[in-house]
C-alpha cells in the first residue's frame, strides 16, 4: 500500500477524521490553488509578492546558492532570484509538474537544479561548497504546520545549516475575522473546489467512491489557536469505500473531515519563533494592505 493510501486510511480512522493538507496539490489541486491566488478575496499571494519586491533590494547579494521549499510555479521566487543573482537555484517540490514550470519560469536567471523530494530530504541533496545558502519558504506555508510540528521542522532545518546561511520565510498575519473567512470561503467557490478535489483525488488515485456532491466545504476560525481550518462536512449519513486503502468508513450527517489548518500570526511573536528554533531574526518586512510578514533569519 503506498504512502498516500496509508495516510488516508490512518486519517479517516481517527475519531475526528482528518486528511493531510499536502495531498491537496495534485495537478488539478495545484491549478485550483493558482486560481485561488488571483481571487479578490485571497490577498495573501499578492501581499507576499509586494513585500518580496520591497525586501529583495535590501538583502545583500551574498548567497551563491538559493533553495526554495515548495517552489510551485517559481513565480514567488523570481524577484529574489533576479535581485540576488545566485549561481545555482534549487527548487524543492514533490510535484514534478510544478518543478518543470518553475524551471521554465526562471530559466536564464541562474543554473536551475530541480529536486523532487520533501523539503528536508531535498535539502540533504544539495551539494555544499564554501558559499552561503539562502532558503526561501514563502507564501506562509509554515502556517500549515501545527505549532509542535513547526518547531520540530524549523529545528531540523536549522541543524542542516551552517553559520552564515539564512532563511527568508513568510507568515500571514492575523486580520479581521470576515477578511480571513472570505479568503478561505470565496463566493465563487474556488476554495470549495480546491478542498473537495482532495476527495476527487482519492477517488482517482486510490479507487475511492466518494460522491463529492455529498460533502460541503467549510472554513472556520479557531480564536484560541489563531487558525483558519478547512473541513468537508458530510451532508448525509453515508458509507465510503477506498479500494486501494482496503478500507471502508461511515459518515454521519454533519460529521466533518479536517483537511487543512492555516495559522495566522502576530508580527511580534515571529522573532521568538526564530530564536526557539536556533535562528537569529535579522529583519522583518510587513505589507500593510494585507498584513503579511516576510522575515530574514540567520543561522548564527
Ligand atoms: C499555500 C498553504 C499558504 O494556507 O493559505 C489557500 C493554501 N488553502 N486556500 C493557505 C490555501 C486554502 C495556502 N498556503
Amino acid at each position: 500500500m503506498n504512502e498516500f493510501a496509508c495516510e488516508v486510511r490512518n486519517g479517516l480512522r481517527k475519531p475526528r477524521k482528518e486528511l493531510p493538507s499536502k495531498y491537496l496539490y495534485d495537478e488539478l489541486g495545484s491549478a485550483l490553488f493558482e486560481a485561488i491566488t488571483v481571487l479578490p478575496e485571497y490577498g495573501l499571494t499578492r501581499a507576499d509578492q509586494r513585500v518580496l519586491e520591497k525586501c529583495a533590494p535590501e538583502i545583500a547579494p551574498a548567497f551563491p546558492v538559493i533553495a526554495e521549499f515548495g517552489s510551485g510555479s517559481g513565480r514567488k521566487a523570481r524577484v529574489i532570484v533576479e535581485a540576488l543573482a545566485p549561481d545555482r537555484y534549487y527548487p524543492i517540490d514533490f510535484s514534478a509538474a510544478a518543478l518543470e514550470r518553475c524551471r521554465r519560469e526562471l530559466q536564464g536567471l541562474a543554473q536551475i537544479e530541480p529536486i523532487e523530494a520533501s523539503y528536508l530530504n531535498g535539502l540533504d541533496r544539495i551539494p555544499r561548497d564554501d558559499g552561503a545558502l539562502l532558503i526561501l519558504f514563502l507564501g506562509s506555508t509554515i502556517g500549515n504546520f501545527d505549532p509542535r510540528c513547526r518547531g520540530d521542522f524549523l529545528r531540523q532545518l536549522r541543524s542542516r545549516l551552517r553559520p552564515g546561511d539564512a532563511l527568508l520565510i513568510g507568515f500571514d498575519l492575523i486580520k479581521p475575522l470576515d477578511t480571513m473567512l472570505e479568503a478561505y470561503d470565496d463566493p465563487c467557490g474556488v476554495t470549495a473546489s480546491f478542498n473537495l478535489n482532495l476527495l476527487g483525488r482519492i477517488d482517482r488515485e486510490l479507487g475511492g467512491d466518494f460522491d463529492l456532491r455529498a460533502f460541503a466545504h467549510e472554513a472556520r476560525y479557531d480564536h484560541s489557536l489563531n487558525r483558519i481550518e478547512m473541513h468537508l462536512r458530510s451532508r448525509i449519513d453515508q458509507r465510503v469505500t477506498i479500494r486501494d486503502a482496503e478500507f471502508e468508513c461511515f459518515f454521519r450527517a454533519g460529521e466533518t473531515i479536517w483537511t487543512e489548518s492555516s495559522h495566522k500570526f502576530d508580527a511580534a511573536e515571529i522573532p521568538e519563533i526564530a530564536r526557539q528554533a536556533g535562528f537569529e531574526p535579522e529583519a522583518q518586512w510587513i505589507d500593510r494592505e494585507w498584513p503579511f510578514a516576510e522575515n530574514l533569519w540567520r543561522a548564527a
